[in-house]
């Protein structure tokens, strides 16, 4: 088509997505060209700002490899990838769900750990927390036999895979679930973290006073044949970074009761000094029981990262 004016230009566009044989392809390529021909005129964007935009999101390519993925953080931080969570679970978005982001460093592998046995495979920082979960389908019943895989930070806000001084494999395993559809272990309480702003995910935050911190959370990742593989992450009660977490995933029914006890009894006679217990429960719903492709296959060599913190400011 030859156009004459900008007025012809979406309709020339959408009757070329028409030739498309794939109608889930063409439903969503004619939503995007109308959505962003929408967008471009409402902002009434200027060349140099789309120049600018290019520019930025070719650098969200560029900064990406196997350890890092800037296109998957800067969908995070837009909160993009929790309306595709939440969109996708909860029956389809009606009920609350236990369903959360799966996260940048879930590794394939986990070391199989029985039920109240400790996750800390080499000495770690912070304080004792032993945790129970339990897995209930809709109805409310035990879920037995599913695979739980767990993973979180050291009590210093690093992933095992990030840091070669702490053993491979550590603050991670795999159960399964007993009779009462039950896991149970010990590990370090983890810390929060931040995440990486040594690109355009650190230009957005800057812009607009924002930190870059993920509140404390256990990650879990709950298989069982018949349902829908869940990913989820109980986030820390006592963290001050709920309400503000840099990739919008703390829900409601994710933040967990991190109790903290300083004078009750241990279950373990080694622990010494406060430790933490934690109880949560999790509602899977039936569907495809498909694992996703591991986002990292080893560990780091070299030094842990230097973790660099934004400050939330007022910038007006
Ligand atoms: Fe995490």
């Amino acid at each position: 088509m030859i156009i004459r004016t900008q007025d012809d230009l979406t309709g020339a566009v959408l009757s070329e997505i028409e030739r498309a044989p794939n109608p889930r392809f063409r439903e969503i390529m004619s939503a995007a060209v109308k959505h962003l021909h929408a967008f471009v005129r409402e902002t009434k964007l200027t060349e140099g700002e789309f120049q600018s935009a290019c520019g930025y999101i070719a650098t969200l390519g560029q900064l990406s490899n196997e350890s890092h993925n800037e296109v998957v953080l800067i969908a995070g931080s837009l909160g993009i990838s929790s309306l595709v969570c939440l969109m996708n679970n909860g029956d389809h978005g009606q009920t609350e769900t236990t369903a959360n982001l799966l996260g940048p460093f879930w590794r394939a592998g986990s070391p199989r750990t029985t039920n109240g046995d400790s996750i800390v495979r080499s000495p770690t920082l912070g304080n004792p927390i032993f945790v129970t979960a339990w897995i209930r389908d809709r109805e409310g019943r035990p879920v037995p036999d599913a695979e739980v895989d767990v993973w979180h930070t050291s009590g210093e806000g690093i992933y095992e895979n990030q840091d070669a001084t702490q053993a491979d494999m550590n603050l991670r395993g795999k159960f399964t679930t007993d009779r009462e559809g039950r896991i149970s272990f010990r590990s370090v309480k983890p810390a929060g973290y931040p995440i990486p702003v040594n690109g355009p995910v650190g230009d957005l935050l800057r812009a607009q006073g924002r930190h870059n911190m993920r509140p404390a959370h256990i990650h879990f990742l709950i298989c069982k044949r018949g349902f829908k593989t869940q990913y989820s992450q109980v986030y820390s009660s006592d963290d001050p970074n709920l309400e503000t977490d840099v990739q919008f995933g703390v829900t409601r029914a994710l933040i967990g009761k991190y109790v903290r006890h300083d004078h009750d009894p241990a279950p373990a006679p080694d622990v010494k000094g406060a430790w933490y217990s934690l109880e949560h429960d999790f509602v899977i719903e039936p569907g495809e029981a498909r694992l996703p492709r591991p986002p990292i296959t080893g560990k780091a060599t070299g030094e842990p990262p230097v973790p660099v913190v934004l400050e939330r400011v007022e910038l007006r």
